[in-house]
This record gives structure tokens, C-alpha cells and sequence, in this order.
């Protein structure tokens, strides 16, 4: 086929990408255009076997040439290329109070430039970022490709990087299993504690103390509360070699149930409320347990811990009532560590009773 081709470009000038070894290679390494009729496929697959056996038998000969063009033609109607020069890229489906700014940080460049990517950036936008859950929706990304063209596969290094479990090191030295699932890393519990302020701090779903610690070492006093006895153990040695002892109460016990009671004797407390997410979670009814909105309602000042898929429309009292945070963090088990860093959770906070 080969060589009557370069019959072919040799008799009338005109040149045919495939007119060479290589360029037949790359060809039939290249991905099938989608919905490629598999009678097509087919046929091209007994031309190149005629072909083959073609110029085989006769050498350069006028059948031969053109049983090749036939062959080359169908090919190219085929086949796909990988796309080499810059793309556009759209992303839709940002969540409420996801602004510029976290959207460059996600993306890792300002969002408005995104008209031309490298084509492997392209790729990597895509598999990172293209249906992940946030803020009650998903994003889409979309490339804008030439008809022929495909994004390249993802590099060796990003499809590893990928699947790379990269887990922090716990930064409490006393955990049971779901402790440590549910603990809040460091740097975003100090930013919650810095956020919501010292003062009295209620903590209704302690845990092994992660926010609690934070809230005590800002400087406020922290109340707090958990059901599971042996996780209050655990928390209550936290709070021991965190140096933070003297700021916190633990109670052992249904957090929920006392804050009515808590708020009545400190108006002025700030509760801060993450309670366990059940997966797949998205509206806060699904998150909250029980009486937890009426319990909350006379509170000056309440800080939600809320899974990111979560939708914030669904908060009580609605979108307004509330200031979001994405937070962002190191990627964690299975999390596309490809963009660098990841949202780990919404941070929201009312101020005013509700
Ligand atoms: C997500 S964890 C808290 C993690 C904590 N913020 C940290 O960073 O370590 C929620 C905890 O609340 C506890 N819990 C759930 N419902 C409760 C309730 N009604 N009263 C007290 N504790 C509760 C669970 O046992 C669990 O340990």
C-alpha cells in the first residue's frame, strides 16, 4: 500500500499523509471516530489485506495505487486524531459562593483563561475536574475539539498521580477509625477557629476533638459533646497532650438534646456543628439530625461543617442567611491529586439569631 502510494505521489504531485511506513503506523495507533460503522471498519481491514497481498504480487502497478488511495481515504474518514494545537475549555456548573478566586485555585490559572490550553492541560482539566460534585451540583467541562480531533490521553505521571493515596499524617495522637476519617485537618480547623473568633464555643459533635482543640488553642472555651464513651476517652487524651485541658468540658452524652439548655445559659455562645455525613449527602435535611435546626435557631453565631457536595441553597433560612468557605486541602484517599489541590469541605457561618 505503501508503495503505491508513493507511485501515486510520484505520477501526479500529490502528496498523501500516508505515504510512509510511519505515517500508516501512527494512523492505525489512533483511537476510532466515535460511531465509526463497524461495516466501515471492516472494509478497511479487507482493503489493507488486498492491498497488502496487492503489492505483494504485482509491485507498483495503477491497481495497486489505487486500491491504496481507497485504503488511505477510508482511514482518514475513520480515525481520529490527538489534537496538538491549543483548545478552548468551558467549565459550568459553579456552585454558590465558589468566586474567582477559588476557582483559580482550583484550576491552578485565572478562570478567564481558558481559551487556549495545551492540549495535555486540556486533558487533565477534564479527568480532574468533569463531574465532580459541588456545592449541590456538578461541574462539566467541555473542550472545544476540531471534528477529527481527540484530547491526548492522560500522561503516565497524571494518571498516577491520580491514583496516589496520599494521606497526612494524623495530626491528633489519639483516634479510633472513624476519628480519624472525620477529624478536621489542622490547617482548616485553625481557620474555622479563626473565623467564628474566641469566646464561648459549644461543640456539640466532638469527635476526637479536632475543632475543639483549634477552637481552645484560638483562645476560646470550648463545651463539648459526644455520645460514643470511648471516643470522649480518646478525646479527652487529645486535649491532654494538645495543652488545651484547662479550655475544654467534655461531656459524654447527646449533644443535641443539651444545647437548648447550653444556649439559654450562654445567649452569646457560638456553636459549631459537624455532625457525621451520611454519604451521598447533598441538602442539609439529609446531614441534620433531629431537632438539630430548632436547637440551633436562637444562636448568635453558628458554624456548619458541610460535606462539599453539599448544596448550600438548602441551608436553613436559605443562601442568604449564610457565608460560605471552599476549603481547599492536600488530596486525600482516591481524590484526583492531578490539579494539586482539592476542596475538602464547605465552611459555612451565620451571624444573627436566625
Ligand atoms: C464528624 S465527627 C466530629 C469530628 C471533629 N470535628 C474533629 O475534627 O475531630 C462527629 C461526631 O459526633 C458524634 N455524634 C453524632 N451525633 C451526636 C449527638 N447527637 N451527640 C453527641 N455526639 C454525636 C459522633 O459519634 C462523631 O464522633
Amino acid at each position: 500500500m505503501v508503495r503505491g502510494l508513493r507511485a501515486r505521489r510520484r505520477r501526479t504531485g500529490e502528496a498523501d499523509p500516508l505515504a510512509g511506513r510511519a505515517a500508516v503506523e501512527a494512523l492505525l495507533d489512533r483511537p476510532l471516530r466515535a460511531g465509526a460503522e463497524p461495516a466501515a471498519v471492516a472494509r478497511l481491514a479487507a482493503l489493507l489485506g488486498e492491498a497488502a497481498r496487492r503489492a505483494g504480487r504485482a509491485g507498483e502497478s495503477p491497481a495497486v495505487e489505487e486500491r491504496a488511495a481507497e485504503v488511505s481515504a477510508l482511514a482518514r474518514a475513520l480515525v481520529v486524531r490527538v489534537v496538538e494545537e491549543p483548545v478552548s475549555v468551558r467549565i459550568s456548573g459553579w456552585p454558590p459562593g465558589f468566586g474567582a478566586a477559588a476557582r483559580a485555585r482550583l484550576l491552578g490559572r485565572p478562570p478567564g483563561e481558558l481559551e487556549r490550553v495545551a492540549p495535555a492541560e486540556a486533558a487533565r482539566l477534564v479527568a480532574a475536574l468533569d463531574g465532580l460534585a459541588l456545592g449541590g451540583g456538578r461541574l462539566r467541562v467541555e473542550v472545544a475539539l476540531p471534528p477529527d480531533a481527540v484530547l491526548p490521553p492522560l500522561s503516565r505521571r497524571d494518571r498516577a498521580e491520580a491514583g496516589r493515596r496520599r494521606r497526612a499524617p494524623p495530626w491528633l495522637p489519639h483516634l479510633d477509625e472513624q476519628g480519624r476519617l472525620s477529624l478536621t485537618p489542622r490547617p482548616i480547623a485553625r481557620r474555622q477557629a479563626a473565623w467564628l473568633g474566641a469566646g464561648r464555643v459549644l461543640d456539640p459533635f466532638c469527635g476526637c476533638g479536632g475543632n475543639a482543640v483549634a477552637f481552645a488553642r484560638a483562645g476560646a472555651r470550648v463545651i463539648a459533646f459526644e455520645r460514643d464513651p470511648a471516643r470522649a476517652a480518646l478525646a479527652r487524651a487529645n486535649f491532654r497532650a494538645m495543652g488545651v485541658a484547662d479550655r475544654v468540658e467534655l461531656r459524654v452524652g447527646d449533644g443535641v438534646a443539651r444545647l437548648p439548655a447550653l444556649l439559654r445559659r450562654w445567649p452569646d455562645a457560638a456553636v459549631f456543628v459537624d455532625p457525621p455525613w451520611p454519604p451521598g449527602a447533598t441538602r442539609w435535611a439529609e446531614l441534620a439530625p433531629p431537632g438539630l435546626e430548632a436547637a440551633l435557631a436562637p444562636a448568635t453565631a453558628v458554624m456548619l461543617k458541610l460535606p462539599r457536595a453539599l448544596d448550600p441553597r438548602t441551608l436553613p433560612g436559605g443562601l442568604e442567611r449564610w457565608r460560605l468557605r471552599y476549603e481547599f486541602g492536600a488530596a486525600g484517599p482516591g481524590e484526583d491529586a492531578g490539579l494539586g489541590r482539592v476542596v475538602k469541605m464547605i465552611t459555612a457561618l451565620r451571624r444573627g439569631v436566625a
